[in-house]
C-alpha cells in the first residue's frame, strides 16, 4: 500500500499504487433536475457497444431510480454496509479550497475497510448474484414518502419524492476494479485517464466486479471476460469524422434527450467548464466519496430530495450545490446553457455580457437572468459553439402553418 492523495474526502488514504494524475481527466456533469429517464443513453450505449450475445444483461449506462432503484439491485446500499465502522462521518470546519473543498472524510473507505478486517484483497466488495442484475429498471418511478406525509418538508423539499439517477463506469482516479485485478489486466489511460479492461489479459477472475464499489465491470459468461464502459474511446480520441479530428462526447452524452450532460475533460484551467462546475463553482458533486476511488463523473444534486439522503450519497458539499442551483448566478448560467449544444468536446468557454431580460426573487433571494452569450472553443482553440442563455425564437413560416 502506499499513501496517495484523494480530494472528494480532504485527505491521504491507502491505495496499491502510486498516486498518477492524468493531465486531463475524462470526466462529466449530469444534471439530476433534468433528467427525464427516457434511457436514450442507456440504448445509445447498449446499440453501440453491448448488443452481443453474452451482453444481455449489460447496462453499461444505466438510469435508476433513488431510493429504491438500483442496477444490479441494492448495489449501493450493500456497499455502504461494508465499510461502515460506526463512524463515517465528516469533518467540514476547515476547508483548503484545493486540498479539502468538501472537508475530510473521517470513515473507512474500500481499501482501508479491507485492510481493517484482514480480508487479504486489496478493497472490500461482494459479486452480485445473478437475481440481483435481472431487473435493470427495478424500482422505477417508485416514491418515498417521509414521516409526515400531510406536511411538506419546508421547500424546496418535498414530502414525497424520487429522483433519477445516471450511472456509468466513473473512470475512477483510484479504481477499486483496477486495484483488485491480480493479472493486472486493467489499466488507466496516461492520456485521458479513460479505464480499460485488457480483453487479453483478462482471466475472469472476477475480482474487478467484486470490488468495484459501483458494480460497473460486468463479466461475460460466453467469452469469459469481463468488460465494461471504454468511454467511447475512439471517439475520445477524434476518430470520428463528424468532428474532424477533435475530441468528441460519448454516445451516452451525446444522445440526451434531458439535455442534462455535460463532458469534457477534467484539467487545470479555471475557464473549462466541467473544471469549472466541479472544482471553482463546486455545483456538481462525486457520487459516494466515501468509497474512496475519487470517481469522475458528477453530478448536480436534485433539489427536491432530502438533503440528509443527498449528503450520504454526494457528500457534505450538498447544501452549497443546491443553494447554487436553485438561484444560480451569471455565470452558472451561462456556462449551463452549454449543455448539449454540441458534440464537439468544449475546452473552455467565454461569456459575452448581454442585457438583463428578467428578474425574480427566488426562496427569498434575488435572482436576474441576462441574456449572456457564451462561447465554446474546442482544443484546438478554434471556436465551436456559440449560444445565448434566453433560448431562441423561431417563427415558422406563414406558409408552413398547416403542412402535418
Ligand atoms: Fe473501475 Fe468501477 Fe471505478 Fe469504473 S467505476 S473505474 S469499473 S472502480
Ligand atoms: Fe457506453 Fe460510451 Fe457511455 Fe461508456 S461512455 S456508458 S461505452 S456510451
Ligand atoms: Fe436522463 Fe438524458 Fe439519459 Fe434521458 S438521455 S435518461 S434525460 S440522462
Ligand atoms: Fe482481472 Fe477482472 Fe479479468 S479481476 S482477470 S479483469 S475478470
Amino acid at each position: 500500500m502506499t499513501l496517495v492523495h484523494n480530494w472528494h474526502l480532504g485527505r491521504r488514504m491507502e491505495y496499491p499504487y502510486f498516486e498518477s494524475r492524468p493531465k486531463k481527466q475524462f470526466a462529466a456533469i449530469f444534471n439530476i433536475n433534468r433528467c427525464i429517464a427516457c434511457q436514450t443513453c442507456t440504448m445509445a450505449c447498449k446499440s453501440a457497444w453491448t448488443y452481443n450475445k453474452g451482453q444481455e444483461y449489460m447496462w453499461w449506462n444505466n438510469v435508476e431510480t433513488k431510493p429504491y432503484g438500483g442496477y444490479p439491485q441494492s448495489w449501493d446500499v450493500k456497499t455502504l454496509k461494508l465499510i461502515d465502522n460506526g463512524e463515517n462521518t465528516w469533518y467540514t470546519d476547515e476547508k483548503d479550497e484545493k486540498l479539502s473543498p468538501y472537508g475530510v472524510y473521517e470513515g473507512d473507505t474500500i481499501f482501508e475497510a479491507s485492510a481493517k478486517k484482514n480480508l487479504n484483497q486489496w478493497a472490500v466488495g461482494y459479486i452480485p448474484e445473478d437475481k440481483e442484475w435481472r431487473a435493470p429498471n427495478f424500482g422505477e418511478d417508485v416514491a418515498k414518502s417521509n414521516n409526515k406525509p400531510d406536511e411538506y418538508s419546508s421547500l424546496p423539499e418535498h414530502s414525497r419524492w424520487f429522483f433519477y439517477i445516471q450511472r456509468l463506469c466513473n473512470h475512477c482516479t483510484y479504481p477499486g476494479c483496477l486495484a483488485a485485478c491480480p493479472r493486472k489486466a486493467i489499466y488507466k489511460r496516461k492520456e485521458d485517464g479513460i479505464v480499460l479492461i485488457d480483453q487479453k489479459r483478462c482471466r475472469g477472475y472476477r475480482k474487478c466486479v467484486e470490488q468495484c464499489p459501483y458494480k460497473k465491470p460486468m463479466y461475460r459468461g460466453l467469452t469469459r471476460v469481463s468488460e465494461k464502459c471504454i468511454a467511447c474511446y475512439p471517439r475520445i480520441e477524434g476518430k470520428d469524422p463528424l468532428t474532424k479530428g477533435r475530441p468528441m462526447e460519448t454516445r451516452c452524452m451525446s444522445a440526451c434527450v434531458g439535455q442534462i450532460r455535460l463532458q469534457g475533460f477534467l484539467d487545470d484551467n479555471p475557464k473549462n467548464p466541467v473544471t469549472w462546475l466541479i472544482r471553482h463553482h463546486k455545483v456538481a458533486l462525486p457520487l459516494y466519496p466515501q468509497f474512496g476511488t475519487e470517481p469522475n463523473i458528477y453530478y448536480i444534486p436534485p433539489r427536491w430530495a432530502p438533503r440528509s439522503y443527498l449528503r450520504q450519497m454526494f457528500g457534505p458539499g450538498v447544501d452549497e450545490a443546491v443553494e447554487k442551483f436553485m438561484v444560480p448566478s451569471r455565470e452558472l448560467l451561462a456556462v449551463m446553457s452549454l449543455f448539449r449544444m454540441t458534440q464537439t468536446i468544449v475546452f473552455e468557454y467565454k461569456i459575452e455580457e448581454g442585457p438583463k431580460v428578467f428578474e425574480t426573487v427566488i426562496h427569498g433571494k434575488k435572482f436576474e437572468m441576462f441574456n449572456d452569450t457564451v462561447i465554446g472553443f474546442g482544443e484546438d482553440g478554434q471556436e465551436i459553439v456559440r449560444t445565448t442563455v434566453e433560448e431562441p425564437l423561431y417563427i415558422r413560416d406563414p406558409k408552413h402553418y398547416n403542412s402535418i
